[in-house]
């Protein structure tokens, strides 16, 4: 493979990823006890988490707060929709739906917040940019904006929102 095309930005036109669901860093589909013990754990469960990045600690809504799933939607809109999509479609990045199951709440934000360090030291970051070969970029949210699109990826995969 040619290292030109790793960093050619013109690979953003393009399905850097394609649409391969079947791609190794999915886990293989789980029981759905398991994923919920999992979600259980992803609040609180640091201790085993090595955390990757400056975001130490994330609190959850549950149900989740419809303001924060309005703004982060826009933020979505405006700076993450052209890499990915909402389904579990490969666009240039993965697609959203199903990310709050298979990557902790910090992990996420981290991802979002601080792309750079995760990519530099977290193995599974660092395994999907093997695979889509573009950098996830560092869009300069601040870590309030980042909370609001994640409380829009647990909306997109199905989280309760409260009524307003
Ligand atoms: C220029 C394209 C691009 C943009 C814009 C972009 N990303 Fe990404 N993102 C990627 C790529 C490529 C990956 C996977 C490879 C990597 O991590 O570098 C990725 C990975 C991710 C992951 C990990 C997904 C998973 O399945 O584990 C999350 C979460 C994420 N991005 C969130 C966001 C959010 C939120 C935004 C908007 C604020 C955003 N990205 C904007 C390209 C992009």
């Amino acid at each position: 493979m040619k290292k030109a095309v790793l960093i050619s930005l013109i690979a953003l036109g393009m399905s850097a990823c394609g649409d391969n669901s079947q791609n190794t860093t999915e886990p293989q589909a789980k029981p759905k006890s398991m994923l919920a013990d999992q979600a259980q754990q992803t609040a609180n469960a640091t201790s085993e988490e090595v955390i990757v990045g400056r975001v130490k600690e994330v609190q959850l809504n549950d149900p989740l707060d419809p303001e924060m799933v309005a703004r982060g939607k826009a933020i979505y809109e405006m700076k993450c929709a052209a890499c990915h999509k909402l389904t579990d479609q490969r666009v240039v990045g993965p697609g959203f739906k199903g990310v709050t199951e298979r990557r902790s709440p910090i992990w996420i934000m981290n991802m979002i917040v601080d792309p750079d360090a995760m990519l530099e030291k977290d193995p599974v970051a660092q395994e999907l940019l093997k695979e889509c070969l573009v950098r996830m970029p560092n869009q300069n949210l601040t870590e309030a904006d980042a909370r609001d699109v994640l409380e829009f990826m647990f909306f997109n995969d199905g989280k309760p929102v409260a009524e307003k």
